[in-house]
């Protein structure tokens, strides 16, 4: 089963960046669904294992984490394939996906090892040419933006499926951030 660890977006917030992707030339918009900010991409896993990563995160028992969103950037370089808010690298935010990153590695799974950053992604296209340039403008032009931020009380553990008109996730379960 395909799955990872992410944020889920309170309902304020979700129609904050719903109405950021709005003012953008996004044609692949990110449904209200499926904005979150990632924090550990498990892979493809058998359910036995997603099992025992259920079990540890059970006893987690880690503070809740500051969200706080800054700006708008791309991740692709010169060829944009993903337009995303970015959310600012507090350090409780980052301990806490280093933390999730070890658990993952007690109950067997080794997450691919990139570069933490933090974000929620708005839009995924490759734009070209006039649209390219169209979509830049806007990511600059937005570049003050920013959200009201909110302290996140819970991870969740997601099943995504693939399919052709973009992946679907469903929530599995909910680990408390109440140490
Ligand atoms: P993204 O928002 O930057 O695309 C489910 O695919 C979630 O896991 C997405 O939110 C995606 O982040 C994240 N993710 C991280 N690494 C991934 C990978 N190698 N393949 C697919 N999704 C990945």
């Amino acid at each position: 089963m395909r799955a990872f660890l992410a944020i889920e977006m309170p309902d304020d917030i979700a129609a904050d960046l719903r109405r950021l992707q709005a003012d953008l030339p996004l044609r692949r918009p990110v449904a209200r669904d499926n904005l979150h900010l990632t924090l550990v991409f498990l892979g493809d896993q058998p359910e036995a294992r997603l099992a025992g990563l259920h079990d540890l995160l059970g006893g987690l028992g880690a503070p809740g984490v500051a969200i706080d969103f800054a700006g708008l950037d791309m991740f692709g370089g010169n060829r944009p394939r993903q337009v995303f808010a970015t959310v600012r690298p507090d350090p409780g935010l980052v301990a806490l996906q280093a933390r999730l990153t070890r658990v993952a590695h007690s109950s067997g799974i080794a997450p691919e090892r990139r570069r933490f950053v933090p974000h929620v992604t708005l839009g995924r296209d490759k734009p070209a040419g006039p649209d390219l340039a169209r979509l830049r403008q806007a990511v600059a032009g937005l570049s003050g933006w920013r959200a009201g931020g909110f302290v996140a009380r819970s991870v969740t553990l997601f099943q995504s499926t693939l399919a052709p008109a973009g992946a679907r996730h469903a929530p599995l379960a909910n680990y408390p951030l109440t140490g």
